[in-house]
């Protein structure tokens, strides 16, 4: 395998390298002259031998009914950090967003975070009970809820505490571990306002309480105007049944606001006319002002972006020249407009390319394409969504929240790129 020390990233120590055409932007360069060594001195016995894969034949059809990724790509997994939690079964994991493109996460390896382990619910055994302030209270069955009109609707899902260990500096090292509690997913379900159209919602029901039913029955209040407006009761993602990890068979979908409130194993919908003050929305996922007040409420996830290649866990393999920096973008109140990329730790600023859908309060996909001399480098990206909302820099917002908080830190991340091509978390402001 290829060290990030090795320039030419071809095994040949740089010197086989030829230099990128002058000068010339990539996007109208055409070809990219230097990546092909078409005049090799020696013959590659990757072209000129035949190769074991083309002497047998493959396994079969069948040989995996469910596929998985290929062998080559084992180490693209999902991770946590050991020392964040006393036991699994109350932790998190996070998503390998330095492996991935485009802007759906494959279902296998959305981070997970539970606070009592995963509960196993057969389908048969599945309950969603609507009561309080109801002209009738209802209990639904799968089966039932696979009778009411169905949306399609690709969402992100950020956890609140998503970089919450950067409010004190540069700590963790990968984009997987400082920004991976998030991932993206097309979520099949029906609109929450249907099932509460159902049931009738009576006229001093303002709040709703969102439980769920494994063993820590984690609840949280959803003001009334969010579940008429975009709130799913989801029992599909990106096509097939949701997995055990993200609340088989069925959870709530609360687009663009914090992770926590998507309840999985969605067990029951209290409608009522004040919010309930649980421990989700008290004890934690508060932030502590640095006067000693706490902020409640703060369901919005803000505009935030990632370079997730390169960095710490994606270094820069090929040496100099034609160098492809990509990240995702994302903001719980919209679109975004427009991504920002820096090279010199946010002294000047390069329009970056979104490229894929651009979707209401799902993760955007950018790109920004350079010519990198080998010298080192602090990148940075800055999101600007379609409410205005710029993405702020760390002390920008220190300065507003304080450093004990936990939650919401959406500040701007910056990237050490050495001239070795590896990548190491720093910060600069
Ligand atoms: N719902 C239940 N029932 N139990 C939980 O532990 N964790 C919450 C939320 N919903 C949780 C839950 C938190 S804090 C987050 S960030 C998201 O689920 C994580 O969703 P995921 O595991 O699909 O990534
Ligand atoms: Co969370």
């Amino acid at each position: 395998m290829t060290k990030p020390g090795d320039k030419a990233g071809d095994g040949t120590g740089g010197t086989s390298r030829r230099g990128f055409l002058g000068g010339a932007g990539l996007a109208g360069a055409g070809l990219i002259a230097g990546m092909v060594p078409a005049r090799a001195a020696s013959p590659d016995p990757m072209i000129t031998e035949v190769q074991p894969w083309a002497q047998f034949l493959g396994p079969g059809v069948d040989d995996a009914p469910y596929g998985k990724p290929s062998p080559h790509e084992a180490h693209v997994i999902r991770r946590n950090v050991e020392w964040l939690t006393a036991d699994t079964a109350s932790s998190v994991n996070f998503t390998p967003i330095h492996e991935l493109d485009g802007i759906i996460t494959p279902n296998g390896i959305c981070f997970e975070r539970h606070h009592a382990g995963v509960a196993d619910i057969a389908p048969q055994d599945y309950r969603l009970m609507i009561n309080g302030l109801v002209d009738r209270e209802m209990v639904f069955t799968l089966q039932d809820l696979l009778r009411f009109p169905r949306e399609n609707r690709i969402y992100f899902l950020e956890c609140a505490a998503n970089t919450g260990m950067e409010w004190r500096g540069a700590q963790l090292n990968g984009a997987q571990f400082t920004h991976g509690m998030i991932h993206n997913c097309m979520y099949t379900g029906v609109p929450l306002r249907t099932l509460l159209e159902h049931a009738g919602v009576q006229p001093n029901g303002t709040w709703l309480l969102a439980e769920g039913a494994d063993a820590s029955a984690m609840s949280r209040s959803i003001p009334m105007e969010k579940a008429l407006d975009d709130c799913m009761v989801a029992f599909r993602m990106n096509g097939e049944a949701l997995r055990p990890e993200q609340g088989y068979p069925v959870r709530l979908v609360v687009p663009g606001w914090e992770g926590n409130m998507w309840v999985k194993w969605l067990r029951r919908i209290e409608v009522g006319d004040a919010p309930w003050h649980h421990r989700e929305e008290t004890s934690k996922y508060t932030d502590l002002l640095a006067d000693g007040r706490a902020r409640r409420f703060t369901w919005e996830m803000h505009a935030k972006s990632v370079i997730t290649s390169p960095s710490p866990q994606a270094p820069i393999y090929h040496g100099r020249g034609p160098t492809v920096i990509t990240g995702l973008a994302w903001s719980g109140v919209g679109t975004i407009d427009r991504v920002d990329v820096s090279l010199d730790g946010g002294r000047n600023w390069h329009h970056a390319r979104i490229d894929g859908p651009s979707l209401d309060k799902s993760l955007h996909r950018f790109y920004y394409e350079f010519d990198w001399d080998g010298s080192p480098l602090l990148i940075q990206s800055r999101a600007m969504d379609s409410a205005g909302y710029v993405q702020p820099t760390k002390d920008a917002l220190r300065e507003f929240r304080g450093t004990a908080s936990i939650y919401h830190m959406n500040g701007i991340q910056t990237w050490q790129v050495h001239s070795s091509g590896e990548v190491e978390n720093v910060e600069v402001a």
